[in-house]
C-alpha cells in the first residue's frame, strides 16, 4: 500500500488527480456525472391584458401536457408539464387586476390545477372539487388581492396530486404590486431568481420512480437527485453584488435546509404571503415542501459559492424500528441545490432597507373561536374509511406506521364530509397538534394566516410574516391566527391538509366551508 503510494506520487498521480478531483473520480454512469448544467430559468407569462374594464383583467392559457424532458444528457425522460414537458411558466399576477385563467386537459387522466396561497372564492380554488376531466377545459377566474410575493400553482386530484406534481404539473405565481415602495431586485432570471427545488429518484434508464420503496408509503416520496427548476447540477453566473432568490420548496416530502457553502449570512426578506416586517439575517433557512422564502445573497467578484442543503442533527424519535432508521438516514442527508459563479466585475445592486412595511399582527383578542386539528399516523384505519364523527383516534401508536395511514382529527379524508364550517368575517385561532413521530406542513387555503406561537412561544422573526403553509414538529402544538372573508359557498369547499402530498393523497386533508 504505501510502496503503491509512493509509487503514485514518484509519477505526479496524486497532484493530477488532486487538481481534477471531481473528473478523476467520477463513474461513467450518467447518473452520476458531475458535470454541471446552466440552470433553467422558466419562461415568464404576462398573460394578456384587456385593460378596458372596470378592473383590468389578465388572460392566461395554461395546458396540461405529457412529454419528454433530458435531465440526464442523451436521456429521455417521460414527464408532465403546463405549457411545456416538466413544470410550468412563471406566471405574473398583478394586485389589484384580474385574472382569468382557461386550463385545457391534454393529459389522459383527469387533473386539476390550484393556485396555492391565494385568497379567492372556493370554486375558482382548483382543488379535489374541481377536476378537469382528460381532453376539457376549465376556465376560471378572481381578483388579485395578494400582497407582492412567491406563490405557485400545482395539481391538486383527490390521490393522485402526489404522483402529478412528481411528474411536473407545478410553476410558480409572483405577484407584482404597483404600490409596493421597496426597491429589490426585480429583472427575472438576471438578479430576481426563481429556483423551484425538488428531489427526485430516477432508475438507471433515466425514468422517474415514484412510490417503489416500502418506506415511500409512510415518510413520502423522497429522492436522491436534486433538480432545481428541472435542472439537475444547476450552475448560475451572477452579474450582480445582490441577487433575490425566490426559494420555493416543490418537493412532495423533503424539508430543505438552505444554507451556503462558507455559511455566510444572507438575509430572508419574504415568507409565503409576501415581504417581512424587516429583513432577517441568518445562515439557515429550513423550508418544508410548499414553503417559499425569499432571500438576498451578497456576492463579491470573482467568487464561486455554493447553495446547500443540509442535513439535520441525528435526533429523530424513536419509533417503529427499521422506520426510525429510514427517517433519519432521509433527513440527515445533506445536498448541492445551485453553485453560484460571480462574475469577475460585478453591477451594483439596490440597498435593502432595514424596516419594510410592518406587518399588522393579528391580535389573538380579534379571534372568536378556536378549533383543533389533531396529526396522527398509523391509526389502524383503513383507507377511505370513514369513522362517523367524534371517534377520533386517540393516539397515534396504536397500530403501526406501515400500511402509511394518515389524519386529522381521527379522521380521513371523505368527499361527501364537510369537517367545519365557518362563518364569514370572522377570525379564528386554529390549534395544530401533531402527536406523531414525524414534521407535517399543515396548509390552509383561501389566503393567509400568521403563526401565534409553537408550544407557547413566539415564532422566529422570519415567521412573523404571512404564511399558508407552517411547520408542524413531532409532539409540537402550533396556534395560528386567520380571518375569513368576502367570499361564501354553501357547496364549494377550502382544503387544509399535510403538504407531505403522499399524506395528503392518503387522507391527511380536510375541508371547510366559509357559510
Ligand atoms: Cu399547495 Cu392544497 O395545496
Ligand atoms: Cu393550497
Ligand atoms: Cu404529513
Amino acid at each position: 500500500m504505501i510502496t503503491r503510494r509512493k509509487t503514485l506520487k514518484g509519477l505526479g498521480i496524486t497532484s493530477l488527480a488532486a487538481s481534477l478531483p471531481s473528473i478523476a473520480f467520477s463513474q461513467s454512469n450518467t447518473t452520476t456525472s458531475d458535470q454541471l448544467n446552466p440552470l433553467k430559468i422558466p419562461v415568464e407569462l404576462r398573460g394578456e391584458l384587456n385593460a378596458d374594464l372596470n378592473t383590468p383583467v389578465r388572460q392566461f392559457q395554461l395546458t396540461l401536457q405529457s412529454g419528454s424532458t433530458s435531465f440526464f444528457p442523451n436521456v429521455q425522460t417521460a414527464t408532465m408539464g403546463i405549457n411545456g414537458s416538466y413544470l410550468g411558466p412563471t406566471m405574473r399576477f398583478r394586485r389589484g387586476e384580474e385574472v382569468a385563467l382557461q386550463v385545457q386537459n391534454q393529459l389522459n387522466e383527469p387533473s386539476t390545477l390550484h393556485w396555492h396561497g391565494f385568497h379567492l372564492p372556493p370554486s375558482a380554488d382548483g382543488g379535489p372539487h374541481q377536476p378537469i376531466e382528460a381532453g376539457q377545459t376549465w376556465n376560471t377566474g378572481f381578483e388579485v388581492v395578494q400582497y407582492a410575493g412567491t406563490f405557485w400553482y400545482h395539481s391538486h386530484m383527490l390521490h393522485t396530486s402526489g404522483e402529478q406534481v412528481y411528474r411536473g404539473l407545478a410553476g410558480l405565481i409572483l405577484i407584482d404590486d404597483n404600490e409596493q415602495e421597496v426597491e429589490l431586485p426585480s429583472d427575472y432570471g438576471v438578479d430576481d431568481i426563481p429556483l423551484v427545488v425538488q428531489d427526485r429518484r430516477f432508475d438507471d434508464d433515466g425514468s422517474l420512480l415514484y412510490m417503489n420503496r416500502y418506506e415511500d408509503l409512510v415518510m413520502g416520496m423522497h429522492g436522491e437527485t436534486i433538480l432545481v427548476n428541472g435542472t439537475r447540477n444547476a450552475f448560475f453566473e451572477a452579474e450582480t453584488r445582490k441577487l433575490r432568490l425566490r426559494l420555493l420548496n416543490a418537493s412532495n416530502a423533503r424539508t430543505f435546509t438552505f444554507a451556503f457553502s462558507d455559511d455566510r449570512e444572507f438575509h430572508q426578506i419574504a415568507s409565503d404571503g409576501g415581504l417581512l416586517g424587516r429583513p432577517v439575517a441568518m445562515t439557515r433557512l429550513e423550508l418544508a415542501p410548499a414553503e417559499r422564502g425569499e432571500i438576498i445573497l451578497e456576492l463579491a467578484p470573482g467568487e464561486e459559492v455554493k447553495l446547500l442543503s443540509l442535513g439535520k442533527p441525528n435526533n429523530f424519535p424513536e419509533f417503529d424500528g427499521a422506520m426510525s432508521e429510514i427517517m433519519r438516514k432521509l433527513n440527515t442527508q445533506s445536498f448541492d441545490i445551485l453553485q453560484i459563479r460571480a462574475q469577475p466585475e460585478l453591477r451594483d445592486s439596490p440597498e435593502i432597507p432595514e424596516q419594510f412595511n410592518s406587518i399588522y399582527r393579528l391580535p389573538e383578542a380579534a379571534s372568536t373561536n378556536t378549533r383543533q386539528f389533531l396529526l396522527s399516523m398509523g391509526s389502524g384505519m383503513r383507507s377511505g374509511e370513514d369513522r362517523g364523527p367524534g371517534r377520533g383516534t386517540r393516539n397515534g401508536n396504536g397500530g403501526g406506521y406501515g400500511g402509511g395511514q394518515f389524519s386529522i382529527n381521527g379522521r380521513l379524508m371523505n368527499m361527501n364530509f364537510v369537517n367545519e364550517r365557518i362563518e364569514l368575517n370572522t377570525t379564528e385561532i386554529w390549534e395544530v397538534r401533531n402527536n406523531s413521530p414525524m414534521m407535517h406542513p399543515f396548509h390552509v387555503h383561501n389566503g393567509q394566516f400568521q403563526i401565534l406561537d409553537r408550544d407557547g412561544v413566539a415564532p422566529a422573526a422570519n415567521e412573523m410574516g404571512w404564511k399558508d403553509t407552517v411547520k408542524v414538529e413531532s409532539g409540537e402544538l402550533v396556534r395560528i391566527i386567520m380571518r375569513f372573508t368576502d367570499f361564501t359557498d354553501e357547496e364549494n369547499a377550502y382544503m387544509y391538509h399535510c403538504h407531505i402530498l403522499e399524506h395528503e393523497d392518503r387522507g391527511m386533508m380536510g375541508q371547510f366551508l366559509v357559510v
